[in-house]
């Protein structure tokens, strides 16, 4: 740390890594970008100019420099793994965007090596960051609904991504619902036992990649919980994600966020304000909140609790169940995602095989 700042890289200076560069700048009193990395050379130089940092193609060089202290690793999925550990063997603090791995052996080990590592490892999983639904977290916890019966989540993005991005997405489960299996452990702490998807592709570019993009899950847990997801690659009246929950003394809900509070009535009826447009506009206190949470959880070496890391390893079944059981069209069981993820074929939107062998930590 130079001057008590830590000095940070951005890996991947897309959509995601354009949210968190803007939340470094906020955060500029504390964090400064050190590194900007991107495949792209023209890219990196480009954004490096704006930062006043340095700018490469390859993490490696970053990693190399012994003053800095964290990698925000927001390139595209199929990285993530390879370098995160790049990134905890050169004893620098990670935060990667998620999901950390489609391949359930890879996202164990990563896991293993943070844990043992003792640095700090965090996941772009915001939505546990942000102010709504952390008191909506707050209400349950307290009992104002008594025990919870029923989750009902809304999940719509927009505007519809590129398609060249869809390619290496991971596909609709891993990409988008993650996050929301995600959320529906945040409120809860429990994990389900069976899921259910149905899904609808309107896309026929998106179809043709074996993906969709309008789905419904239905979660059954072992308390007696159900919850369900509607999820869609895009809400032409603007990004929407609401939770509603049903206990046994009553109801909370975590409504969407719209450009402003404000509502006009006339005799034509009532109009209120847009949707936020898109996750940048809706996520933007969350994300700041993430970044600002993550820089302080590494100034003061505290890296996440062993629970809040390893729930990763059941929530990619959860999201791989989801998947199986939308191309399988039953039901599927946690308990079975194993044996069936071997025999049914799943999205192969993972981007290309990997050409670097990941270091032993
Ligand atoms: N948490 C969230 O709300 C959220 C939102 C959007 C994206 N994401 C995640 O962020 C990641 C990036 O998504 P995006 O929408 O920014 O994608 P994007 O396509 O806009 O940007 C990806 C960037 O990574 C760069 N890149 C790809 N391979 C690289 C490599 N080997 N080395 C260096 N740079 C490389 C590309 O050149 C590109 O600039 C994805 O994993 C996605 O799941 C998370």
């Amino acid at each position: 740390m130079v001057d008590g700042k830590l000095s940070v890289a951005v890996v991947g200076l897309g959509r995601a890594g354009h949210v968190h560069l803007r939340s470094l700048v906020s955060l500029s009193t504390k964090a400064r970008i050190a590194w900007v990395v991107d495949l792209n050379a023209e890219t990196a130089a480009r954004v490096a100019a704006v930062h006043e940092c340095k700018a490469t193609t390859d993490i490696d060089d970053a990693l190399a420099d012994a003053d800095l202290d964290a990698v925000i690793i927001c390139s595209a999925t199929y990285t993530h793994f390879d370098f995160t550990m790049r990134a905890l063997n050169a004893r620098k603090a990670v935060f990667t965007e998620k999901p950390i791995s489609h391949d359930p052996a890879e996202l164990e080990e990563v896991l293993d090596v943070a844990m043992r590592s003792n640095l700090v490892f965090c996941t772009g999983y915001q939505r546990r960051c942000d102010k709504n639904f952390r008191a909506l977290k707050q209400q349950l916890d307290s009992g104002a609904i008594g025990s919870v019966r029923l989750i009902k989540c809304t999940s719509r993005d927009n505007p519809e991504p590129p398609i060249e991005y869809l390619k290496v997405s991971g596909g609709i489960f891993h990409d988008m619902l993650c996050h929301d299996f995600d959320m529906l452990h945040f409120l809860t702490g429990e994990f389900p036992e069976t899921v259910y998807s149905v899904g609808h592709c309107y896309n026929p570019q998106i179809e043709a990649m074996g993906d969709c993009d309008t789905v419904v899950v239905t979660l059954k847990y072992a308390s007696g919980l159900l919850a369900t997801v509607d999820t869609s690659r895009v809400a032409c009246y603007g990004y929407d994600q609401r939770i509603e929950v049903l206990g046994e003394l009553g109801m909370a809900q975590a409504n969407n966020e719209h450009e402003s509070t404000v509502t006009v009535a006339t005799a034509r009826g009532y109009v209120g304000a847009k949707s936020a447009f898109s996750f940048p506009e809706r996520y933007m206190h969350t994300y700041l909140t993430e970044i600002a949470e993550f820089v302080e959880q590494v100034k003061a070496r505290r890296p996440d609790p062993e629970a809040v890391t390893r729930r990763h390893v059941i929530l990619e079944k959860v999201t791989t169940a989801a998947e199986l059981s939308w191309r399988l069209k039953r039901e599927v069981r946690i308990a079975d995602v194993d044996e069936l993820r071997d025999k049914v074929p799943v999205s192969t939107l993972h981007g290309p095989v990997k050409t670097k062998v990941p270091l032993a930590a």
